[in-house]
């Protein structure tokens, strides 16, 4: 503790207080190491009797794994029960009073919900979605801001077994008719504007232009939840009387009683899409017993959750984090749990932590580059606030740099907070490596070790595992409960992509990492095109179709660089099929328009940061696109790589120049 201030410093180490030793549901290593040896004598065994003691069954099962079918895993296949019944249902009888969400909205409005009444608005809307039709394994799109409404659509969709995908908010019409028509889907819910750092932003037009686009005649309910004033947006909001009906229109008269539908533990509970490392998003599907007991697990274990905390994870339920986190980890443990509409920055950058103070929050999870950026307008605010209410810290998404590290620590935790790093995917569904933090040290910039009964390891190309520091791909030997159990329509894709052959049978995360002599990982980044920008997950080939798909681009190259506050930066290398602009107005203006383009087309979130023009990309004499010299180009590095297979050296000139 005593170098604390030394921030390149790697060795330090931070113990958990012998108070949260004490307190701590895993308490110390030999309870992490019981775990993990129980795992070890019988896998199978150590995740049954979990799954009996967690989740609540209609049909208890009998199977726990079964493998026959390797990579297509199956985990208590033959047991029943709801996921929507074990988050809601199950506490009626010993807490209905009890506060599930306390909704900030943007304008700081404050609205509770307890869990009676979040069960009785599930119901009703379930039969509102029953109304229309809706059964079993139909897929729903849910395109809709941070709001209690959301959790209720996503909570309604897995009492009736229906399969919902969630499309954040920020993604654009072209990227929500990709998904609406990838799932096939038959409704979408969604809201008529959200509100986000004082504007308001409407939402609905966004599906109606994604509907216009043709393939998507199978969807036959769009359902509109009112979040704005009907005169602020009402005029935007056009409306097809063949398929739009408002959510309260929908729920009138509905009964807030409804059964829920009892599936098998291998039902789809959802889709959600992520980005690859080709231009398609996949769509990554989940069960329903074995995701919902990494979800609580990990309630359990990382976050180390406690009937008393006021838990907050700010993510958007747009991302894997926001499903895990808000929608179905906080619920199923009959938690209180902070659900914020807003920004973190307005009005102020003390918004994060005057809610922490009026909510009492205990458990804060966010993101690298949440913190990164409040650092930057205004490292002294959480001064001003009293955190003391904090016992617990968490991160998410992407690398967390040891000084953002130590800020979070000392600053917000007062130096009196564990902080688990939590390495984890939208394919595994729940945390995979991060601190027990009444059991491990911590050590900033390192997620730890694994979860009990994760057998994660690193290998090289071959497949063999390696021991020294030099790292190499991260891999998960075995199954595990929570994991992803196909790509939804394209099971080759899923078997090829996360089961190489050469991996012989691990599970492949795409991640590099290295552990140290503690035995601890520390993820390197991506092994594959995927970029992390602002901790989203975006795939390089998808901004450059995004970008020739406009009729001035021929080519297009993207690559990432590294970004204070984003984690990476969006850098595009473009041959138009015209000429080069050859002067610096015209360039400038024609990035702009490109820039605008792929927001458009994607969302805002893909802006590329910067455009290069080149009269050609670097290319292999065998016509391959020379990425890492694209990459040093972007980072400004002198080009120390061997050129000499380049067809084209010339143009390495050319694309040094920045248009921003
Ligand atoms: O590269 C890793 C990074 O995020 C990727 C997964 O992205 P996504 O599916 O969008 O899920 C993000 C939220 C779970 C991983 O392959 N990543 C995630 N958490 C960490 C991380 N990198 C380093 N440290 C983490 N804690």
């Amino acid at each position: 503790m005593s170098n604390i201030e030394s921030v390149l410093n790697e060795t330090r180490v931070f113990e958990p207080s012998a108070e949260f030793v004490k307190q701590a549901n895993v308490s110390g290593m030999a309870g992490y190491q019981a775990l993990c040896k129980a795992a070890e004598q019988d896998y199978a065994g150590f995740w049954a009797k979990l799954a009996r003691e967690t989740l609540q069954w209609k049909k208890p099962f009998t199977k726990s794994l079964n493998e026959s079918n390797a990579p297509f895993f199956k985990w208590f296949e033959d047991g029943e029960l709801n996921v929507s019944y074990n988050c809601l249902d199950k506490h009626l009888a010993g807490q209905p009073e009890k506060t599930a969400i306390i909704f900030e909205a943007d304008d700081g409005k404050v609205t509770k919900i307890n869990y009676r009444d979040l069960h009785a608005r599930a119901c009703q809307f379930a039969n509102g979605l029953k109304s229309r039709g809706i059964r079993k394994g139909d897929r729903v799109i849910i395109y809709m801001p941070m709001s209690i409404e959301a959790v209720v659509a996503m909570q309604a969709c897995a009492r009736i077994g229906a399969i919902h995908s969630v499309v954040f908010g920020g993604f654009s019409a072209r990227s929500l008719h990709e998904r609406i028509t990838d799932a096939q889907a038959c409704a979408v819910i969604t809201a008529d504007a959200q509100m986000r750092g004082g504007k308001v932003m409407p939402l609905k037009p966004a599906v109606d232009e994604a509907l216009a686009m043709g393939g998507c005649e199978m969807v036959h309910s769009v359902i509109v939840y009112q979040r704005a004033k009907p005169d602020t947006v009402r005029p935007d909001t056009a409306w097809n009387a063949q398929h739009d009906i408002w959510w309260h229109d929908l729920v009138l008269g509905q009964s807030t009683a409804c059964e829920p539908e009892w599936v098998g533990a291998e039902h789809p509970l959802f889709i959600l899409y992520t980005s690859g490392s080709t231009g398609r998003p996949k769509g990554v599907q989940h069960s329903s017993g074995g995701y919902l007991l990494g979800a609580m697990l990990s309630m359990q274990w990382v976050f180390d959750y406690k009937a008393g905390d006021i838990f907050w994870c700010t993510a958007d339920v747009g991302w894997v984090t926001g499903h895990t986190y808000v929608a179905y980890g906080p619920l199923a443990m009959g938690a209180t749990q902070v659900v914020f509409e807003g920004i973190p920055t307005y009005p102020d950058a003390g918004r994060f932590w005057k809610m922490i103070q009026n909510h009492k929050v205990t458990t804060f999870y966010t993101a690298p580059t949440a913190i990164r950026s409040l650092i930057k307008l205004g490292g002294e605010l959480p001064r001003q606030y009293d955190l003391s209410s904090l016992r617990l810290l968490g991160t998410v998404g992407e690398p967390i740099n040891p000084e953002a590290w130590m800020w979070y620590y000392n600053t917000v935790g007062q130096a009196r907070c564990p902080i688990v790093d939590t390495w984890w995917q939208t394919e595994t569904g729940c945390h995979m490596i991060a601190p027990l933090p009444g059991a491990m040290p911590i050590k900033p910039g390192s997620c730890t070790l694994p979860l009990p009964g994760i057998i994660a390891t690193i290998v090289n190309e071959a497949g063999d595992e390696v021991h020294d520091q030099h790292g190499g791909f991260l891999v998960i030997k075995r199954p595990f409960p929570s994991q992803i159990r196909t790509i939804w329509g394209d099971p080759e894709r899923y078997k090829n992509g996360y089961f190489p052959e050469e991996m012989r049978g691990y599970y492949l995360a795409g991640d590099s990492a290295h552990r140290d002599e503690d035995g601890y990982f520390w993820i390197m980044g991506r092994i594959d095109d995927v970029l992390k920008v602002s901790g989203h997950r975006l795939g390089t080939m998808e901004i450059e179709s995004a970008l020739v798909a406009n009729p001035l681009v021929a080519e297009a190259a993207v690559v990432g660089k590294p970004h204070d506050i984003k984690g990476e930066a969006i850098v595009a290398f473009v041959v138009l099929k015209g000429a080069r602009p050859a002067d610096p107005a015209t360039s400038a203006q024609l990035a702009e328009t490109l820039r605008t383009w792929v927001a458009k087309t994607i969302g805002p979130i893909a802006k590329p940061d910067e455009i290069r023009f080149g009269d050609n990309l670097p290319k292999t004499r065998s016509g391959k696109i020379m990425r890492r010299l694209l990459r040093a180009i972007a980072n400004g590095e002198e080009i120390s790589q061997d050129v000499s297979t380049l067809e084209n050296p010339a143009i390495l000139e050319q694309l040094k120049n920045p248009v921003r």
